[in-house]
């Protein structure tokens, strides 16, 4: 499990997300941020060396071996991110949380301006719930963008993506509709303020992620059926399948 991403990465997965962070901070003194699913939190570390102290993060991880102050400070010294002395400053704008994701979700509505995620959804196994609750926590005019894929240049089907497993496990999200499956593109179309976008990687794959404008209420729907973990039946395949059938 890749643990590491770094703020440059962010940037080309999530197209440029941090743009928003530095117009919001034209009229705001101070912005909240979640990184939801952040391993060692290197990208938190980039944001706070960036923003100073206009930035409060909160990173949250199921387990604490995914990621703490102790992994940020070795890593991002590695990464030659900070300096010894630089960290000191830094992380009093950073803290760690650790939580399953699928049993509780520990944030009030309305306290970040800004929620990103990079690979860490397709390991739940509700993904709709978790996107309706990333817009409960968000502030008004908040802002979430959540990586949901990852697809081969080539590929036009966005719910194939490729990670070395068949690729009906590759589908982490499917949507059925009177026995039908519809692209998750499609359905999330009809919602105000969801939109799909595209990132990119520097190997030339695409990053396929949402984005979420708060909205009063956002309600996918769906009903929740059953989620296959693919880690289960082959060690080497990561990633979780969530069935979902449109609610009538
Ligand atoms: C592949 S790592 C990605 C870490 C980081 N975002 C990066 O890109 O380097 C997946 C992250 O999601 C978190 N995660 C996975 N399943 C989770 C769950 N059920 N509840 C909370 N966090 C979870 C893990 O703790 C880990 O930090």
């Amino acid at each position: 499990m890749e643990l590491s991403r770094t703020l440059d990465e962010l940037d080309f997965y999530l197209n440029d997300f941090t743009k928003r962070f530095e117009k919001k901070l034209l009229f705001s003194k101070k912005i909240n941020v979640l990184d939801a699913g952040c391993g060692n939190g290197l990208v938190m570390l980039g944001l706070s060396k960036r923003f100073g102290n206009k930035i409060k993060l909160v990173g949250y991880n199921q387990k604490k071996e995914h990621g703490n102050f102790n992994s940020m400070k070795l890593k991002g010294i590695k990464k030659s991110i900070i300096s010894d002395n630089e960290f000191k400053q830094v992380k009093n704008n950073i803290s760690f949380t650790y939580f399953d994701v699928d049993k509780k979700f520990l944030f009030k509505k309305n306290s970040f301006d800004f929620i990103y995620s990079l690979a860490s959804i397709y390991l739940y196994q509700d993904k709709i719930k978790f996107l309706e609750n990333c817009n409960n926590i968000l502030k008004d005019k908040g802002v979430a963008r959540i990586q949901l894929f990852e697809i081969k240049n080539s590929d036009k089907n966005i719910s194939k993506e490729i990670l070395g497993k068949p690729m009906e496990y590759n589908a982490f999200i499917e949507i059925w509709d009177d026995g039908k499956l519809i692209s998750i593109k499609d359905y999330f179309k009809q919602f105000k303020g969801v939109n799909i976008g595209f990132g990119k990687k520097e190997n030339g794959n695409k990053i396929v992620y949402v984005e979420i404008i708060k909205q009063k209420k956002l309600d996918f729907g769906l009903e929740f059926l059953y989620a296959i973990d693919s880690h289960k039946i082959y060690d080497s395949w990561m990633g979780v399948k969530s069935i979902y059938k449109v609610k009538k």
